[in-house]
This record gives structure tokens, C-alpha cells and sequence, in this order.
């Protein structure tokens, strides 16, 4: 038994030290950031919920791929089998991908098993798709309650700008609302899903690049400000 021990503890510590060396890997995708901010250069994250959708957040990939602008992505799991090329590719250049339930539910009030299903059970379907990697939290509506939080795994992601561009389709008022509010730090939310607000997000990408403004993902801007994202923080802005 004790050699049986004395092989479970390599095979255990061979595991731990292949976690330790698998670790930064994962994280590498932010080991290219300056990790200076310049002096009078601005920080925005700006975020899209409840695609990927097939057309649309193509567009949007094309168009932040041209600019050299990084965003994030709280994905929705019944959007995710009409489009999982684009999550891969998300990934792949650099974007940042979080959870936003299977079904697009309310988190609150949901008993234990079927939270999990919702926020956990997405992420298991991810993984094939991004790699084993964190995935963030941001729950519908922007609804929850203390359990969500001790629950989440992770950084519950809300946000801070909100043009509600969901509610006319009008891309030159959604751009107009963050253009006017944004301030140093703030996270932005939009919807993929929608053509206007596609067009609205790259129209502000060139309208604040064009005045210092930097595009960064919701982990590196934490990251730039000396912050790491801790599990069960609700972050709304990173000041
Ligand atoms: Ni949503």
C-alpha cells in the first residue's frame, strides 16, 4: 500500500507540476499587452451579449480585426450551435469569451443544479470550442442575487455604459450615448445580435481610436489597471 501511495503521490505530483506549466499558457494571449498604459490614453472594454450570430458578429470580427480592437463576447448557448466557427475564432484573435447561460435565463432564484447546468454546463460545451480556459460570468438582465455570486466561479461582469441598443435599432443614437458618456475605464454594453449595433460598435471604435482611446478586453482591462479579476466580484468598471 505504501508503494501504491508513493505512486499516486508522482502521478499527483507530476499532474500538479503539468497544471502549473499548462497555467500561463492559458494567459498568454495577454502576455503581448504593453503593460504600461501611456500617459492620456483612454481604457474601454466594450462588450456583446447573446450572440455569436452567423452574420452579424462576422461582421463585427471583420471589422475589430481591422481596427486592432479587442472585445468581449458573453455568449449564449443556443446561439453558439448556429455559429461555433466564430466562437474558435473569437478566441483565436485575441478575444475575450464569457458565459451568459444556456437558455438566456434569470440566474436568481434558481436552485443549485439547474444554475449549474445553465452557467457550468455552457462552459463544458465551450471548452472543445476555445480551450479549457476561464469563462466569465454575465448574467441575463443583469439580474442576480447572493447565491449567483457564490456560485459564479469566477468575475460576474455587468457593465457601466449602457445604450439600451436593443430598443430602436438606431445606430447613430447608440453611438451617440457612448460617445458622450464614456469615461476612462468604463465597460460597454451592446448586442451582436443586432446589424445596427455592429455598425454602431466599429463607428465608435474609430470616432474614440481617433482621440487615444485603447479597445481592450474585460480581463486586460483589469489587468491594466493592476487588477486581477477575483471570483464571486461583481465589476461594472475598472477605474
Ligand atoms: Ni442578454
Amino acid at each position: 500500500m505504501r508503494r501504491l501511495g508513493g505512486v499516486m503521490a508522482v502521478v499527483l505530483s507530476v499532474a500538479v507540476m503539468w497544471a502549473l506549466l499548462l497555467r500561463p499558457a492559458g494567459e498568454e494571449s495577454s502576455s503581448d499587452l504593453h503593460l504600461e498604459v501611456p500617459e492620456g490614453e483612454k481604457l474601454i472594454a466594450l462588450t456583446f451579449d447573446d450572440g455569436p450570430h452567423p452574420q452579424h458578429t462576422a461582421v463585427l470580427l471583420d471589422g475589430l480585426q481591422a481596427r486592432g480592437a479587442k472585445a468581449t463576447f458573453f455568449l449564449v448557448g443556443c446561439q453558439v450551435e448556429l455559429a461555433p466557427e466564430l466562437v474558435g475564432r473569437m478566441a483565436a484573435e485575441g478575444h475575450q469569451i464569457g458565459v451568459h447561460t444556456l437558455d438566456h435565463v434569470q440566474v436568481n432564484g434558481l436552485a443549485r443544479a439547474e444554475f449549474d447546468r445553465q452557467v457550468e454546463g455552457l462552459r463544458r460545451a465551450l471548452y472543445p470550442l476555445v480551450g479549457e480556459r476561464e469563462l466569465w460570468l454575465r448574467p441575463p438582465y443583469g439580474i442576480m442575487d447572493d447565491n449567483t455570486l457564490r456560485w459564479a466561479d469566477g468575475p460576474v461582469v455587468l457593465w457601466s455604459v449602457d445604450p439600451e441598443d436593443w430598443r430602436d435599432g438606431n445606430t447613430q443614437r447608440v453611438v451617440e450615448h457612448i460617445v458622450a458618456r464614456v469615461r476612462d475605464g468604463d465597460i460597454v454594453l451592446l448586442h451582436d445580435i443586432y446589424p445596427q449595433s455592429v455598425q454602431a460598435a466599429l463607428q465608435v471604435v474609430d470616432c474614440l481610436q481617433n482621440q487615444g482611446w485603447r479597445f481592450v478586453t474585460v480581463e486586460q482591462l483589469l489587468q491594466l489597471k493592476g487588477r486581477a479579476g477575483e471570483a464571486g466580484q461583481v465589476y461594472r468598471c475598472v477605474r
